[in-house]
């Protein structure tokens, strides 16, 4: 069945997204690191989790997931509700087009691994370009590379891939386009985005493709619920606060980010 149609039967088509940077070390076989993502995934079954792995700012150098990440991504897969997107950067436009295409490609690679290796469902069904540009000059180079994510990627079960900009900040209106999915218009510390309520200036046309990540927020759960709460009515698409600053350490918070997006 189609990664697309599941959420649309479970209702998840056009609800809020976690969209989760998990980029910390699943754990040696037994994923034990990633267990609160697992128990969060059962306990909010109606609740869309997006989740960005990134073993090496990117898939690394060997050309399937290793023994490690085989099983924790099979067990993310398991969960009706995730969507396992995988990490590229940028850098803020400076990579080349070829270097952005061959991480595609690689992220690819972790596919037909999925579908020969038999057992272990690797399947990565999109792409999160990180460090994203605002220019005006890097509007063709950042279609380009969200086509190309679109027409490579084959993820098992036939979803169309799903492709995220993070620019981190607001983006400029050209950048939206039917090819990309979620556009991160926010990515600071808690503090920052309950000082700059960055929902606030958002055009209501760009409202269902922006994404907002906030980070260093730990101990605030009760700001976090506030924050999500309100970015989920007003119809944003996807919202994170991690509890650290750099989404390798701490996931104390997705199960407070989930139940708010209940
Ligand atoms: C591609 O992936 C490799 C391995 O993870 C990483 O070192 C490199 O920085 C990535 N390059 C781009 C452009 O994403
Ligand atoms: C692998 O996981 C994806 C994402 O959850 C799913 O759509 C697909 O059907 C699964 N493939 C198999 C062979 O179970």
């Amino acid at each position: 069945m189609r990664l697309t149609s599941i959420f649309g039967m479970l209702g998840l088509a056009n609800a809020t997204t976690l969209l989760l940077p998990l980029y910390i070390w699943p754990g040696p076989g037994n994923p034990q690191n990633w267990a609160s993502v697992f128990s969060a995934l059962a306990s909010y079954p109606t609740v869309s989790f997006t989740i960005i792995v990134n073993p090496d700012s990117g898939p690394g150098s060997s050309p399937g997931p290793d023994s490690d990440y085989a099983p924790a991504l099979a067990r993310l897969n398991s969960y009706q509700n995730a969507r396992v997107i995988g990490y590229v950067h940028t850098s803020y436009g400076s990579q080349s087009a070829s270097a952005l295409n061959a991480n595609v490609t690689h992220w690819q690679n972790w596919n037909n691994y999925a579908q020969t290796a038999g057992n272990q469902n690797t399947t990565i069904s999109g792409i999160f370009f990180d460090e994203t540009s605002t220019a005006n000059s890097k509007v063709t180079y950042m279609n380009n590379a969200a086509a190309f994510a679109k027409s490579t990627l084959k993820p098992s079960g036939g979803a169309t891939p799903y492709v995220v900009y993070n620019p981190g900040t607001s983006e400029r209106q050209s950048y939206f386009n039917s090819n990309v999915n979620l556009i991160v218009q926010f990515e600071d510390t808690l503090a920052n985005y309950d000082t700059d309520n960055p929902a606030a200036g958002i055009p209501p046309s760009e409202v269902s493709q922006t994404a907002f990540i906030g980070n260093t927020a730990s101990g605030k759960a009760s700001d976090v619920t506030k924050n999500v709460k309100s970015a989920k009515a007003q119809g944003f698409g996807g919202i994170y606060f991690s509890a650290d600053c750099c989404y390798d350490s701490d996931l104390s918070l997705v199960s407070t980010v989930a139940a708010a997006l209940v």
